[in-house]
């Protein structure tokens, strides 16, 4: 028997092509099949269904324009921005602290219309037309805000993470007139947590200021 290997598999057997195996045609037909269906998808997916498509895909945005410590300012935010973003990554305004971003520690206090309130529980776009002060807006060029000097008086702060947060809601405890007792002031401070507990000299210089008024 002869071991030479021949150079081909030869020429193409002769005569008409065999019909094919149910198998051989079940994988034609499904490969066809396959790039009729990928075409037809590819091919009906017309640009503006595309652009539809990617438009509900796009966050929802806005425009809003707020006055923040007497100056005008106007953005165009995702509808999802709350207040405390808006100020600090947006307007530059790092002053206003991000602490539980839930509503819990009283770090993100700011007055919007001489209110309290909540800036990481606010949605911005909602403010339209508001006038927001933040800790940066309280001094007067070099002069401190009374209730800023306070707290340097009375050494109300340790870390300071939660001194602006304090500071807002004091200025608006005392604007409300929550000051006739240290007791009171702690009812209407106690939105502000201190993980220094600071809270004494805090109530005191709370005093002080409403005393000074
Ligand atoms: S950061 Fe909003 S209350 Fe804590
Ligand atoms: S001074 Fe540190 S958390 Fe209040």
């Amino acid at each position: 028997m002869s071991t030479e290997l021949p150079d081909s598999y030869g020429p193409p057997p002769e005569g008409p092509a065999p019909a094919p195996s149910r198998r051989t045609f079940i994988a034609t037909t499904t490969a066809v099949g396959g790039a009729v269906m990928a075409g037809g998808l590819v091919a009906g997916a017309s640009p503006s269904a595309a652009e539809e498509a990617s438009a509900a895909d796009a966050p929802p945005a806005g425009r809003v324009a707020l006055t923040v410590n007497g100056e005008r300012r106007i953005a165009v935010i995702d509808n999802r921005t709350s207040l405390l973003d808006l100020l600090r990554e947006q307007f530059g305004l790092p002053g206003t602290k991000k602490g539980c971003n839930a509503g819990a520690c009283g770090a993100r206090t700011v007055l919007v219309d001489g209110r309290r309130v909540n800036s990481c529980l606010t949605l911005a776009v909602r403010l339209d037309g508001a006038e927001v002060t933040t800790v940066e807006g309280l001094a007067d060029d070099d002069r401190l805000h009374p209730l800023q000097q306070a707290f340097v008086d009375q050494d109300a702060f340790q870390c300071g993470f939660c001194t602006p947060g304090q500071i807002m809601s004091g200025v608006g405890c005392i604007e409300e007139g929550h000051t006739g007792s240290a007791d009171e002031i702690r009812e209407w401070m106690s939105g502000n947590i201190c993980r220094c507990g600071c809270y004494v000299k805090i109530v005191r210089a709370v005093e002080q200021t409403a005393r000074g008024k």
